[in-house]
């Protein structure tokens, strides 16, 4: 895995947009793999002024996301379809036609997963997948667990993730119990994969996921059976 140190969230943030922009730039017709959660913001917020200065262009890129609660409507302001168009798609020249995020109001949660799990197929992989990491080590929503899945899948949260982000919800229980998330198996369909962290509070998650082992336990160890991860975090995550 390759580590990049930055000083601090807005460098962290800079450098992805930048590893982001450079594949824009040489591959126009790109498929971005595209995460939720705070850690990505500023990132999301550099690639908006990129494009608006004219220095990149989203008008032929197709976006795939990672996962999206289940069920929850996309005018819902806790959804991750709503949390991209705030944070990236309406901010920037893209087709929102040519922007995925699984449907949290899909009548049935499996075909709409098998749907999912087709288009990036026929999408051709993903050129680079942007990922944040729980603080209980699960990437996209690939809960520990004693198996893990390879395609696109629901899921149940655990008590630690329904706990960490309530914070984003009036209460604990407002937060979904179940998600649609893209499988460990779709993730490793992306060329490239960059991961982000930030503060102290993903200190134990990214040291685990450094220790180089596999364990189903702790999701994010995965990433070291892929040939191309690149960590960006900030100092204190290493301290
Ligand atoms: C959510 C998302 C993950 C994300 C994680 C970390 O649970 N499903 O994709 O990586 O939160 O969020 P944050 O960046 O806010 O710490």
């Amino acid at each position: 895995m390759n580590i990049i140190v930055c000083k601090n969230y807005a460098e962290m943030s800079n450098v992805a947009a930048k590893m982001m922009s450079e594949l824009m730039q040489k591959k126009p017709n790109c498929v971005l793999g595209l995460a939720t959660g705070s850690t990505p913001e500023g990132m999301y917020a550099s690639l908006a002024e990129m494009c608006e200065r004219g220095d990149i262009s989203f008008e032929n890129v197709t976006t795939v996301n990672l996962d999206e609660y289940y069920p929850i409507a996309p005018t819902n302001d806790q959804s991750y379809r709503y949390f991209m168009n705030r944070q990236l798609f309406d901010r920037v020249n893209i087709n929102k036609a040519n922007t995925n995020v699984p449907d949290g109001t899909a009548k049935d949660p499996v075909a709409e997963c098998k749907r999912y799990e087709q288009l990036v197929s026929d999408l051709g992989g993903i050129d680079l997948q942007i990922l944040g990491i729980g603080r209980n080590g699960h990437i996209g929503f690939n809960e520990p667990d004693t198996k893990l899945m390879l395609d696109t899948h629901v899921t149940d949260l655990t008590e630690d993730t329904i706990e960490a982000n309530s914070r984003f919800f009036a209460s604990a229980n407002d937060v979904p119990r179940r998600a649609l998330t893209m499988g460990i198996g779709t993730i490793f369909k992306a060329k490239k994969i960059v991961v982000l962290a930030s503060g102290a509070s993903k200190k134990d998650a990214v040291s685990a996921m450094l220790e180089r082992t596999v364990d189903t336990n702790f999701p994010a160890t995965m990433l070291n059976l892929h040939p191309d991860v690149t960590l960006i975090c900030t100092q204190d995550v290493l301290d």
